[in-house]
């Protein structure tokens, strides 16, 4: 069965298919594909932005779609940036300026709670689609540290740990990681089913 993750991000394909080493499964990236247009991510939830992102690839290439969209939730900042946050600076978008604009929109708030999310979406070629999420609670620090990851790794520090995701190496971050979750539990979640080599999500 042939499966298209819906991402450029090198990182993450290789993540999905080390968590779903399945036989019998041939995994494609929109990068793979050129004719495939970018799908636009204006949802007002990460399910509402990986579903749409699934469903639209998978009917226009007929193929099953894997997709995914994640994001930080900051508690004293009302849950920002959310599915703002690659652009949550504005353009022109970029890690550092994001991280300027969260450490400053932080000061005088003493909550320093927050959370990574993520919901992977997958649709059948008729786009019936399924999510699951995972999360990581944690905790914004106020300087950089680290320079491993990307985006908000350097100020984030989750829950039980004293590092942030950008002091530990991918594996541990994988393993903790709102995305190494939902992927974990996607693997168990549809597993079997793309084993089988389904034509469609059971009805
Ligand atoms: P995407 O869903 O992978 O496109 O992520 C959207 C944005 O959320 C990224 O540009 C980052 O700003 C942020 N983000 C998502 N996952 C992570 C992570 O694991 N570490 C740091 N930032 C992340």
């Amino acid at each position: 069965m042939k499966i298209l993750i819906a991402s450029h991000n090198c990182h993450k394909i290789q993540e999905i298919r080390d968590i779903f080493d399945l036989p019998g499964v041939e995994w494609v990236s929109t990068a793979d594909i050129p004719d495939v247009g970018e799908v636009e991510e204006d949802g007002e939830t990460f399910e509402a932005n990986a579903l749409k992102k699934a469903t639209e690839l998978a009917r226009a290439t007929g193929l099953w779609a894997l997709a995914d969209d994640s994001g930080l939730e900051v508690t004293a900042l009302g849950n920002a940036p959310g599915v703002f946050s690659a652009r949550y600076a504005g353009e022109p978008c970029n890690h550092a300026r994001n991280n300027t604009k969260l450490l400053s929109d932080f000061k005088g708030h003493a909550d320093r709670s927050a959370r990574f999310r993520c919901v992977v979406a997958l649709s059948d070629p008729a786009g019936h689609a399924e999510t699951v999420s995972g999360s990581c609670p944690g905790h914004i620090i106020e300087q950089l540290r680290g320079t491993e990851g990307f985006g908000y790794d350097p100020l984030f520090v989750p829950e039980g740990y004293d590092t942030t995701f950008a002091e530990m190496g991918s594996a541990q971050k994988n393993q903790l990681s709102h995305r190494g979750r939902a992927l974990a539990r996607a693997r168990e979640k549809w597993g079997a089913m793309i084993a089988s080599n389904a034509a469609a999500f059971p009805v």
